[in-house]
């Protein structure tokens, strides 16, 4: 097993590039199940252990899949066991992503039941109802979701709570229904929004994706198509708190500026100077060609000159304050002047890296979905120990503004979401390194 040690007081400058987005290019994979023939070409791909882990899942299937760089090639037409194992499914939850391609395409799929994980139950109940509202029969046997069905109806489908996986699962089962689809209540994430571009590139009829109500219009069948990754919100807002923790000035590129409003708002509030580089300024060319809602743009960060100030955070689906980055948010808190109220209203176990602040000297304290951060003068470098994706790239934010040397261990925690995420810090002067645990 791996761990990072970080030594805290460097303050990071220079400029980092932000990879495709995780949460975006899991469900554009899964998609590319939907295509009857043809090589779908994904490109801006993140290189992460979930990645691997769909791509895995997918050759399992029977698609051939090869990858150059940032560029996946994906054929599907050869594909012929629909199943998704547990050993796979169990590394990583969004492998419950398949099966609404698979139900659509082959009317037929054998799903391992996700289970939970550190940060909740994580249900995936209303995905199973809204694929028995369109005709599928569907029945868990020994952890695994059975699904028959012919060919999928269109229905109206209501989710009683905003779930983003439910919304793309659903989305990619309606794209081949006989019948129009409605989803009500549907997630309204940028990553929905780069999925529907994806599928109307492969010839779906969706309208509505990134509002609350998605009409899905069913077509006999999909090609396959070309796709860019959008940018990955959650890992750019990571590095803004990365510069402002360490009194920085870092330069941000590719980051989707335009999908992050909550997160610059709320860094902004808490005393981050978050400016967009001008044209000129930005030699970037990564624009996102598919989607120009999601283009990537460069922006500088640092700290202001007033300090950080205490603020409350309640995290909400899109458009509100991302759950993916409390957090991150909750470390640049601890050394901010004044007490914050945390609010996680989208998960009931988020807080698993409180305790591991609290070792390192944050003086937070938790009462059920409700954490109280007050403000300290430094944080001190201790042994803590990741839980979870986010979690671990906290406890690593907070490392570098501690006093002496933070040793995070579990360090496959934050390899599924953040490629190479020591190597850039230590590109923008963090004094950072991977080492074996002995
Ligand atoms: C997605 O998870 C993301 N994962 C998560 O990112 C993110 O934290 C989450 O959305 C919220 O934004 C991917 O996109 C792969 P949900 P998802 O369904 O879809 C309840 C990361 O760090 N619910 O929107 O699984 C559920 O319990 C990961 O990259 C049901 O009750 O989350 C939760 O309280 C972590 N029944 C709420 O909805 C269901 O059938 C929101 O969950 C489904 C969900």
């Amino acid at each position: 097993m791996e761990s990072i040690v970080v030594r805290g007081g460097r303050k990071l400058s220079g400029e980092v590039i932000i990879d495709g987005a995780k949460n975006s290019a899991l469900p554009l994979i899964a998609a590319t199940l939907l295509a009857e023939n043809g090589c779908s070409r994904l490109d801006n791909v993140p290189d992460l252990r979930d990645i691997n882990t769909i791509i895995r899942l997918l050759e399992g299937m029977g698609a051939v899949i090869s990858r150059q760089g940032g560029r996946l090639e994906i054929t599907t037409s050869v594909v012929g066991n629909c199943q998704a194992p547990y050993e796979l499914v169990k590394t990583m939850r969004a492998s419950i992503l398949v099966l609404g391609p698979l139900m659509a395409r082959f009317g037929e799929a054998r799903v391992s039941l996700p289970g939970g994980c550190a940060i909740g139950a994580r249900p995936v109940n209303l995905h199973i109802k809204g694929l028995e509202m369109m005709g599928a029969r569907i029945s868990v046997e020994h952890g695994y979701i059975i699904g028959q069905a012919g060919r999928l109806k269109g229905a109206d489908i209501n989710f009683d709570v905003t779930t983003v996986t439910g919304t793309e699962n659903l989305m990619m089962a309606a794209v081949l229904a006989d019948g129009v689809t409605v989803l009500r209540n549907a997630a309204r994430e940028p990553e929905i929004v780069d999925l529907a571009s994806f599928l109307r590139k492969m010839g779906a009829q969706i309208e509505g994706d990134g509002t609350h109500t998605i009409t899905i219009t069913g077509v006999e069948k999909l090609l396959a198509a070309d796709y860019q990754v959008m940018p990955d919100r959650i890992e750019a807002g990571t590095f803004m708190v990365a510069a402002g923790i360490s009194d920085g000035d870092v330069v941000i590129k590719n980051a989707p500026l335009a999908a992050m409003a909550a997160v610059v708002t709320k860094l902004q509030e808490i005393g981050l100077l978050i400016e967009p580089l001008s044209p000129e300024e930005d030699d970037d060319d990564e624009l996102h060609e598919d989607n120009g809602l999601l283009a990537g743009v460069a922006v500088r960060v640092r700290r202001g000159l007033d300090g950080l100030k205490a603020l409350d955070v309640r995290t909400m689906p899109y458009p509100g304050f991302p759950t993916d980055m409390q957090s991150q948010a909750m470390v640049l808190l601890t050394l901010a002047e004044g007490t914050s109220v945390i609010s996680e209203t989208i998960f009931e176990n988020r807080f698993m890296h409180v305790f591991e602040l609290q070792r390192m000297g944050a003086d937070i304290e938790v009462e059920g979905r409700t954490a109280i951060v007050r403000g300290v003068a430094a944080l001190s470098g201790a042994p803590v120990m990741a839980s979870d994706l986010r979690a671990s790239a906290g406890l690593v934010l907070a490392g570098l503004a501690a006093e002496g040397e933070t040793v995070m261990s579990r360090v496959y925690h934050l390899d599924r979401g953040y490629a190479g995420f020591e190597k850039k810090l230590k590109a923008l002067g963090a004094d950072i390194k991977r080492v074996e645990e002995n």
